[in-house]
């Protein structure tokens, strides 16, 4: 990654940069809005409800954005981000509601926000994941087959960002629905408190929450994560 570009690109921006971190999380912490914490590798990378994030050395995206508080900005985030990967790679991406970027059906990029801090992680040029990952996460690089270039990528994400969350709720609802097959129409499981439920996605409701309608007729608003592809 080169800093120095990226610090000559945007002059305004403060840009923390750690060869290894706990998570780019901790330290964006406190920092002004517009701060931007990148690292080359995260000993504690976290994800969402609570999970780890795989933050394998000079491989991947680690960062964190301190951003001002807007209404559905993890669905900002994702179109951001999938934005930021077509420019510098070419390659569409796919949203899994709510904060999942796709490729092929798989995880490239995942998206966790804490008090208005945008934590995105991108996998770029993984070669290999460790097999309980393995199933379910992709590279850019394993679908370009050549290395991608870390900086070109967050030389399109840092304006990306900046540009979704500017745009009202409505325009970021309808733009995450055209651009997620999982928005509407989809078969999935969702993983709820009561258990795994089944149906088919049918649309966002105002606040951005999915709606799941079930084969007894009824409808589900899913407020958290978990969905997946039924069948997979
Ligand atoms: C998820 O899909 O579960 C969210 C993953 C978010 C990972 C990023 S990597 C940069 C930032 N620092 C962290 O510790 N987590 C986020």
């Amino acid at each position: 990654m080169d800093i120095e570009r990226l610090r000559r690109e945007f002059p305004a921006r403060r840009i923390e940069y750690y060869p290894t971190i706990d998570s780019t999380m901790r330290a964006a912490a406190g920092l002004e809005a517009g701060s931007v914490v990148l690292a080359d590798e995260q000993t504690a990378g976290q994800g969402r409800l609570g999970r780890r994030w795989h933050s394998e050395a000079g491989s991947g995206i680690y960062c964190s954005i301190v951003l001002k508080p807007i209404p559905v900005l993890t669905l900002a985030l994702g179109l951001a981000t999938a934005d930021a990967i077509a420019r510098s790679t070419g390659m569409v991406c796919d949203l899994r509601w709510p904060n999942d970027v796709m490729l092929a059906e798989k995880k490239v990029a995942g998206i966790l926000v804490q008090n208005a801090i945008a934590g995105i992680g991108i996998n770029v040029n993984h070669s290999s994941f460790p097999p309980e990952l393995a199933s379910e996460a992709t590279s850019l690089r394993l679908h370009t087959g050549a290395p991608v270039s870390l900086t070109d990528v967050i030389l399109a994400l840092l304006p990306a960002v900046d540009r979704f969350v500017e745009l009202d709720k409505d325009t970021i609802l309808r733009l995450f629905t055209s651009a997620s097959s999982y928005a509407a129409g989809r078969r999935v499981t969702v993983a709820q408190p009561e258990g795994v439920i089944e149906g088919t996605t049918a649309g966002l409701d105002p606040a951005g929450f999915l709606i799941v309608h079930q084969d007894d007729g009824t409808d589900t608003l899913i407020v958290a994560g978990g969905v997946r592809a039924a069948g997979s």
